[in-house]
């Protein structure tokens, strides 16, 4: 080999820099995930931080990481690195709750289309990746999430601060521990805006990359509220492929775009039923309408759960099918749509960049033109 050129630092950075992020559809070098570059002779090393420890793309992206180095002349063995580093909402860090990344709100026009089984699911797959999740339920109607995760102990205070309580590798807080059946409805609505001041302040979650928040159903007072309150990196929306539910969806939809919160996708649930014994597909309340919707109003479909008395029984025994039953299709719908939604996630996170970059330019034309 003595003949060849020794392979430098900036061939395998040029090479890196042909391999596009699938999802983010930028190059790895220009979105800063190629570190800690090491070349030793014929053998070149380097880390690939994803965004996201949900990254469906993870094999993908490592395979062309590797081709691409494999192809610059004098490379003979490539080992890779891959691991995550979440990022923090820059702009939203700020006012948000501490240590948290990103929070992700979970909402629908009509309530019973499973939106709490979704934030469930969204939140253990995130999880089940790596990641570290935070569930906030706070649906003042009919906060479930305790039985549905299977937490019964209530999150204690320490030090004047609240320490959530614990499910699954899941840190939980929920409405639940603090109205109660005779909690008179009326109480509810006004108690939104002091609980959200609660768990931005008194509640200490450590450090989370996601915290997933179960609304309230529909547009009331209360999702207002709340989605005002709690810097939100997005929404994902739960609609079941029925007219009614779809149109309730898009109002909800409609609602939140107004208050300027990204809609990071939309779920459809109850989607179709797989008969246990003929493995027969029935399309219940029909199918696909809430892809047929987001097509319409172009947003990202993050995609379907079908109608599965799994499920269902398994949220009422806190027994959820990511835990009981990791290996079957029904879990991989779920790590499907989480993956889907991080991947979103970062997108929203680039775009955010890429504006703040544009406005801290516009600033210094401003700052430079101005001291002429
Ligand atoms: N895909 C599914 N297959 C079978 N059962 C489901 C499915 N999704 C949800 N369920 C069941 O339907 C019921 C309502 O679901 P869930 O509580 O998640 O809905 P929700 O939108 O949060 O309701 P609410 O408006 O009351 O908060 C629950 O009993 C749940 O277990
Ligand atoms: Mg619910």
């Amino acid at each position: 080999m003595s003949g060849n050129k020794a392979v430098s630092r900036d061939d395998v950075l040029k090479a890196l820099g042909t391999v596009q992020d699938p999802e983010l559809h930028r190059d790895l070098v220009s979105l800063g995930m190629v570190e800690d570059v090491q070349i030793d002779g014929s053998t070149v090393s380097f880390a690939v931080v994803l965004t996201t420890p949900a990254c469906p793309l993870k094999r993908q992206i490592e395979q062309a990481a590797r081709e691409a180095v494999m192809s610059v002349p004098g490379v003979e063995r490539v080992e890779i690195k891959i691991s995550s580093r979440v990022k923090a909402n820059r702009s939203k860090i700020k006012e948000g709750i501490p240590g948290v990344c990103h929070v992700v709100a979970v909402g629908s026009g009509k309530g019973g289309v499973g939106k709490s089984t979704v934030s469930v699911g969204i939140a253990l797959a995130l999880a089940e990746s790596g990641a570290r999740v935070g569930l906030l339920d706070a649906d003042i109607w009919g906060p479930n999430i305790p039985q549905m995760l299977g937490v019964d102990e209530p999150p204690r205070a320490e030090d004047k601060k609240l320490i959530p309580a614990e499910g699954q590798g899941i840190k939980m807080i929920s409405m639940d521990f603090f109205v109660n059946d005779q909690t008179p409805v009326i109480w509810r609505g006004p108690m939104v805006g002091k609980m959200v001041e609660q768990f931005l302040n008194d509640v200490d979650w450590g450090e989370l990359d996601y915290l997933v928040v179960d609304l309230p159903p529909g547009t009331g007072d209360a999702s207002l509220s709340l989605a005002q309150a709690i810097p939100l990196t997005g929404l994902v929306v739960v609609a079941t492929p029925q007219g009614v539910a779809l149109a309730d969806a898009a109002k909800a939809i409609a609602m939140f775009q107004r208050l300027e919160v990204p809609i990071l996708g939309i779920v459809e649930n109850m989607s179709y039923f797989l008969c246990p014994h003929c493995d027969e597909r029935t399309d219940i309340f029909g199918h696909g309408g809430a892809k047929e919707m987001s097509e319409e109003l172009e947003l990202p479909f993050l995609g379907e759960i079908p109608l599965d008395p799994v499920i269902r029984a398994g949220g009422d025994v806190g027994k959820p099918v990511l835990v009981i039953d990791p290996e079957s299709s029904l879990s991989q719908a779920f790590r499907d749509i989480a993956g889907r939604l991080a991947g979103r996630i970062s997108m929203e996170d680039l775009r955010e960049e890429s504006e703040e970059r544009d406005e801290e330019g516009g600033l210094e034309f401003i700052t430079s033109g101005g001291s002429q």
